[in-house]
């Protein structure tokens, strides 16, 4: 992988930003792998910027991960995220911009039909990534099969209490997710890893110089040609 560790968070934003809008400007259908969670949050605020004068009314979204149950129009769902931080600041078209779908009542359908719509998109052009304090990418959580695709899983307590944050109260955070799975993830064309502060420094480590192993599911990125990990001095800090 390459490794970028830069001075802040806004300076990482902006240059995930413009590798985005190189891509926006260069492919014709360009399908952008969209992450939730405070990190990517720099670079959407980047591009708002950037955007302003390029067509993006083609532009495809696929996001990472939805929480199973949760109600769609929940300020917390993904769906809700994604179109507060993504879709309206930035004049995507929703009908082009998915996530996956963690309603009961098609829960067993959700992981299949996702793959099928990446698919049908020509699969992910950049995809961007957080990473877990336990080692996720996506909601991949420990143990997870680096040949997985987009299914329901088990949030750890982990994962639980880091997004108990976004919720009143760490009852209210769910329990499941439908998550794109690590065979997904590595079939997007570039992997873009951000991390932020000392809390993700062992993950970071782990994922970019430890062992490939399903125990530290991000490690799986070590295993993908084009990775580009984008770091704050505090994420790299435990980098040999
Ligand atoms: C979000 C996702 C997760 C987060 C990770 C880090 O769609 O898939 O892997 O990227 O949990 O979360 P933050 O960025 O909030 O620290």
């Amino acid at each position: 992988a390459e490794v970028v560790i830069l001075e802040n968070k806004a300076a990482a934003g902006a240059l995930v930003a413009d590798e985005i809008v190189r891509l926006i400007d260069s492919v014709a259908d360009p399908v952008l792998g969209l992450a939730t969670g405070s990190t990517p949050l720099p670079v959407y605020e980047a591009l708002r910027e950037r955007l302003a004068g390029h067509d993006v009314s083609h532009l495809r979204g696929f996001a990472l991960d939805e929480y199973v149950g949760i109600d769609p129009a929940h300020p917390e769902s993904y769906r809700s995220v994604i179109m507060r931080e993504v879709i309206e600041p930035l004049g995507l078209d929703p009908e082009l911009i998915r996530v996956p779908n963690g309603a009961i009542e098609s829960i067993e359908h959700a992981g299949a039909d996702y793959e099928e719509a990446i698919a049908a998109a020509g699969g992910v052009d950049l995809q961007i990534l957080g990473i877990g304090t336990d080692g996720h990418i996506g909601f991949n959580e420990p143990g997870s099969s680096f040949a997985s695709s987009t299914r329901v899983k088990t949030l750890t307590e982990r994962t639980r209490e880091d997004n108990a944050r976004f919720f009143d109260s760490i009852d209210d955070v769910p329990r499941h997710c439908v998550t794109q799975g690590l065979g997904t993830i590595l079939r997007a064309r570039h992997l873009v890893l951000l991390a932020f502060g000392e809390g993700k420094a062992r993950a970071v480590a782990a994922a970019v110089e430890g062992p490939v192993t399903a125990l530290l599911p991000a490690s799986a990125i070590q295993l993908h040609p084009h990775v580009t990990v984008v770091l704050d001095e505090a994420a790299a800090s435990e980098l040999k």
